[in-house]
């Protein structure tokens, strides 16, 4: 079943306002997803008719509200293929799920001198926390290449991994938009003796999701870039990994019991959900799974990749090599996120220019500085597409890209 865009876009209450005049035409998904009113009437609903705090109170409503909690992750595991619900974990947002990782699993892991692998073109929120490691307890990263056109250079993977403890990489560049090949990555890796943990912040909004398919350990991802609310991310981990790590954050219902000389840490998942979760932000993000799954998760990329192949068609003709478009040319091999630098003209510059078209693009580093530097930028104006894009909206894109080119006049 192909995407029915027109009545994709009707779901979403903000495509209907207007921004300088003009239609809001939203292509910057890639840090944010708008969402659609299933998903907002799902949290108002909880809000009106369900809420208390969950896992404590032995009423009717905290019933209820704990059932639409873990209701909320159930749905998560069965869309990610999860073989159990008690290996998905709720946090704050991908980034909190990978500083989990790294301090959680580094600290108990990880020694000085101690190697981690990633790559070139990870988002800040996997590699900052492994920084931090580094200078704390002096471990050391090493790093897989790039080729210019933003693909992953695996000819020298079984020497970098060699005596690797952790390999952490990106599922899909939120700048390039590469699908990274994750599998066989996580087989070297494993063969290698490593961990794997794959960022999939911008894997599992756009594509069929199996994290045993990924045969990684741990998989983070967050809800506002998957049509969720904000304040809710995941991790996914392996049960007897997840079981052999100490919890991450202290607190409530991280724990069974507590005396004055220690604590008991709670089961899976709860052992690593300290104080009051993001109840409303999972139930949220249930119906946004729902809304998903409805949709299809094949038809959402057959959608993207044919949405992303039109968007190359489109600028490639109109701009020639006055626009560089960062990332693999072969649409089927990467996702919808469009990087784009227009000769001569900060990406700032157009981006302001497109908003005044109505136009939602992001412009800078896109947290990924090396990943600037490697591409000898130092900030670009990035396009991303979803289920509510059409042609006409890449359309507008052109032309409002026609129109920064000519107010800025090359
Ligand atoms: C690849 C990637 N990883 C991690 C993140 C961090 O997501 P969050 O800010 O929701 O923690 C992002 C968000 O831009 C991302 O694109």
């Amino acid at each position: 079943m192909s995407l029915d865009v027109a009545a994709v876009k009707k779901d979403f209450p903000i495509l209907e306002r207007q921004v300088h005049d003009r239609r809001l035409v939203f292509l910057d998904s890639a840090a944010s997803s708008q969402k659609p009113i299933q998903v907002i009437e799902a949290m108002s609903l909880y809000y009106e008719h369900t809420h208390a705090n969950v896992h404590r109170g032995v009423y009717t409503l905290a019933e209820e509200a704990t059932a639409a909690y873990e209701g909320a992750r159930a749905k998560v595991a069965r869309f990610i293929g999860a073989p159990s619900h008690r290996e998905v974990l709720f946090s704050k947002n991908a980034t909190e799920s990978l500083n989990l990782v790294a301090n959680a699993w580094g600290r108990t892991n990880l020694k000085a001198g101690d190697s981690v692998l990633l790559t070139e073109m990870e988002h800040h929120a996997n590699l900052v926390p492994w920084l931090m490691l580094a200078d704390q307890i002096g471990i050391e990263l090493r790093y897989l290449p790039i080729t210019d056109d933003g693909q992953l250079v695996l000819d020298d993977l079984d020497r970098l991994v060699d005596g690797v403890k952790m390999v952490s990489l990106t599922a899909m560049s939120n700048v390039l938009g590469t699908l990274n090949p994750v599998r066989r990555i996580a087989d070297v890796a494993h063969a290698a003796g490593a961990m794997v943990t794959v960022d999939a912040s911008q894997f599992v909004p756009h594509l069929p999701t199996s994290v045993t398919e990924f045969g990684a350990d741990f998989v983070a991802f967050t809800g506002h870039k998957m049509l969720g609310p904000t304040g809710v991310g995941v991790l996914w981990g392996r049960t007897d990994v997840l079981d052999a790590m100490p919890p991450f954050l202290g607190g409530g219902d991280m724990i069974t019991d507590v005396r004055l000389d220690g604590f008991t840490a709670n089961e899976l998942p709860w052992k690593f959900e300290a104080g009051t979760p993001p109840i409303a932000e999972a139930v949220g993000l249930g119906a946004a799974v729902d809304y998903l799954e409805g949709l299809g998760m094949e038809a959402v990329r057959e959608h993207e990749v044919s949405l992303t192949a039109y968007t190359l068609r489109t600028l490639t003709e109109r701009f020639g090599d006055r626009l560089v478009i960062h990332g693999p040319s072969e649409p089927a091999s990467r996702g919808g996120v469009l990087s784009l630098d227009l000769a001569d003209v900060h990406p700032h510059d157009v981006s302001q220019v497109l908003d005044q078209h109505g136009i939602c693009v992001r412009a800078g580093h896109h947290c990924a500085k090396p990943l600037m530097r490697r591409l000898g930028v130092n900030a670009t104006a990035r396009a991303s597409v979803y289920v509510y894009n059409d042609e006409a909206d890449i359309d507008a894109l052109a032309d409002g890209l026609d129109a920064a080119a000519d107010f800025f006049a090359f």
